[in-house]
């Protein structure tokens, strides 16, 4: 099959990761090599949002070293979005003010990394594009912290920030035991409905110096019970940390901030409630209810943004997501994501995986049930196996006056 010939439009979408640019610079790097099928190559400013408002920068203006240098600079360089498309068949506005931009720009190519919602984009505006009779590849690149993409052994940005949180974790631990006096810590974690990132507490078990419980969203939170929990921890040791998913709900379904909330929570455009704030609820009912020390530490954006923490296979296989999106495209494929299938070998080792865009619109991949433990507070040596081999080399970040190098884009917008 003749490749397409025409311009890409990459965008980016949904919530950051430390290594989201890397997928970035491999999209580009490897598209402006193929300058006889791809001729131009642009990045949305703000993902769709900047489609629609035909903002987007001529990545051909940028500096090869630069782009490289996006490897290593967290947070999404051409900017994100949450915006979520209308069902077509109900409101097509955008979908033909997609189409227009796209034929205004001539862009056969469109590539998005994101998490699920993304993936659920970039499915609903390859089906109006083919509906419509506009040839154009379509391809998903995964990313998200959540780690909670359906069919790939892991996501893009999932083992460093879960690199960071268990790193976090041991450093904690040791602070939150010098006095004489006891102390409570609860270490609040991202991650929405999936506990694979606050799974990563328990890294640092294997170290001796993990927390004593965790929470998932995968197991109905009970304050009753983890109040017991503690109580029991605490009148043993003295000290008691907590790893808790900032997803945890009481089994009616409430999240924790909820229980406190005097407003309504926020809720983004996907329907998603803005979450944070569990571990300072839990922390004053801590405190009022046993009379310690009690604090409480949220991760926040440093879990996602933590570059300097970041893994370098995580790195390294977020190149490759973006390199192999442009492979697959120039071979002929379209409507697929980029996954990764672990090797069965003792070695760690991961092999490409195409998977149907279809399959993954909407999908979220939660922690087995199996490898929670039954009481429900803690996780087992099957998640330590399954993410210790993704987190183990560092990131090989250049410094300048030890602070790091972030690429600097000049950022051309197409006129
Ligand atoms: O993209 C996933 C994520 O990082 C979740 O873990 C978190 O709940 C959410 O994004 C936060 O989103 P925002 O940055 O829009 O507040």
């Amino acid at each position: 099959m003749t490749a397409l010939k025409g311009n890409l439009m990459f965008g980016q979408s949904g919530g950051p990761t430390s290594v989201i640019n890397a997928s970035a610079a491999g999209v580009f790097i490897e598209a402006l090599k193929h300058s006889e099928v791809i001729e131009k190559v642009y990045g949305a400013a703000n993902g769709i949002v900047g489609i629609l408002n035909e903002k987007f920068y001529d990545i051909g203006q940028e500096d090869l070293n630069e782009l490289e240098m996006l490897k290593y600079t967290p947070s999404s360089s051409l900017g994100s979005c949450r915006y979520k498309l209308a069902d077509a068949a109900k409101d097509d506005t955008d979908y033909k003010r997609l189409l227009e931009v796209f034929q205004k720009y001539n862009i056969r190519y469109f590539f998005y990394n994101g998490g699920n919602d993304s993936m659920d984009t970039c499915n609903k505006i390859s089906k109006f594009m083919q509906n419509a009779g506009y040839d154009c590849v379509v391809m998903g690149v995964p990313k998200t912290i959540d780690n909670d993409l359906f069919g790939t052994d892991h996501c893009p940005g999932f083992a460093s920030a879960a690199k960071y949180i268990a790193t976090t974790t041991m450093e904690v631990y040791q602070d939150a035991r010098v006095y004489d006096t006891g102390m409570i810590c609860v270490i609040e974690v991202m991650g929405r409905h999936a506990g694979w990132l606050t799974a990563a507490t328990r890294l640092a078990n294997e170290k001796g110096c993990g927390p004593d419980l965790i929470y998932l969203p995968e197991v109905a939170f009970d304050m009753d019970k983890m109040l017991a929990d503690v109580k029991k921890i605490y009148a043993e040791t003295g000290k008691v940390i907590i790893a808790v998913s900032e997803g945890v709900q009481t089994k009616d379904g409430v999240f924790i901030p909820e229980l406190v909330a005097k407003d309504d929570v926020a809720v983004d455009s996907f329907g998603h409630k803005q979450l944070g704030g569990t571990a300072s609820v839990l922390a004053e009912f801590l405190k009022k209810e046993t009379g310690a020390k009690v604090r409480g530490i949220e991760l926040s954006l440093m879990q996602r943004c933590a570059s300097h923490c970041a893994s370098q296979i995580d790195i390294d296989e977020s190149f490759l997501a973006g390199r192999t999106a442009v492979i697959k495209a120039l071979e002929g494929m379209t409507d697929y994501m980029v996954g990764f299938e672990r090797d069965s070998g003792s070695e760690y080792k991961c092999n490409i995986k195409m998977i149907p865009l279809n399959d993954v619109a909407n999908t979220e991949k939660k922690v087995p049930l199996e490898w929670i433990n039954k009481e429900g507070n803690f996780v087992g040596q099957e998640f330590v196996d399954y993410a210790l081999p993704l987190i183990k080399e560092e990131t090989k970040q250049i410094k300048e006056d030890g602070l790091p190098r972030f690429a600097k884009l000049k950022k051309v917008l197409v006129k």
